[in-house]
């Protein structure tokens, strides 16, 4: 019997997340952007969503920002949060370790006028908390 433990890369999907998934696909398949009945219909189930998922996290909804993956949402949150503090100066620590969507945001941003620490990790995962504190 095969055993799957990859689930930093990728889960199953719960099956009550399959078939809310599948009835919105096959049924709401309107532009939640658009102003016709099928469009709204769609923003009510997105707006919903948006609201159960706040709910599950103590946030509200409006602190929720669905995204298309993984690369995307690294993108938002690394520019988003050095573009909110740059009046603090633009400095990004980040470790060696991380998924390269991310080692890729930083170096674009070194490129521009950040500057970005990366903490190594060693063979046993420590990291370098000294260099973090100095940095
Ligand atoms: C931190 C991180 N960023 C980005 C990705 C890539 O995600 P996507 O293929 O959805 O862009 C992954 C995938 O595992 C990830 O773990």
């Amino acid at each position: 019997v095969p055993y799957y433990f990859d689930h930093n890369a990728t889960t199953p999907i719960a099956p009550p997340v399959l078939a809310a998934w599948t009835e919105t696909a096959a049924e709401i398949f309107g532009n939640a952007s658009s102003i016709h009945h099928f469009g709204q219909r769609a923003k009510q189930r997105l707006e919903s969503a948006r609201r159960s998922v706040a709910t599950l996290l103590g946030a509200t909804a409006r602190e929720i920002v669905f995204t298309s993956g993984g690369t995307e949402s690294d993108n938002l949150a690394i520019f988003g949060a050095v573009r909110a503090s740059q009046r603090r100066g633009k400095h990004v620590i980040t470790t060696a370790i991380e998924h390269p969507a991310v080692l890729n945001a930083c170096a674009q941003l070194a490129r521009q006028d950040a500057s970005v620490t990366i903490i190594p990790v060693g063979a046993s995962c420590e990291t370098g908390f000294e260099l973090l504190r100095s940095s």
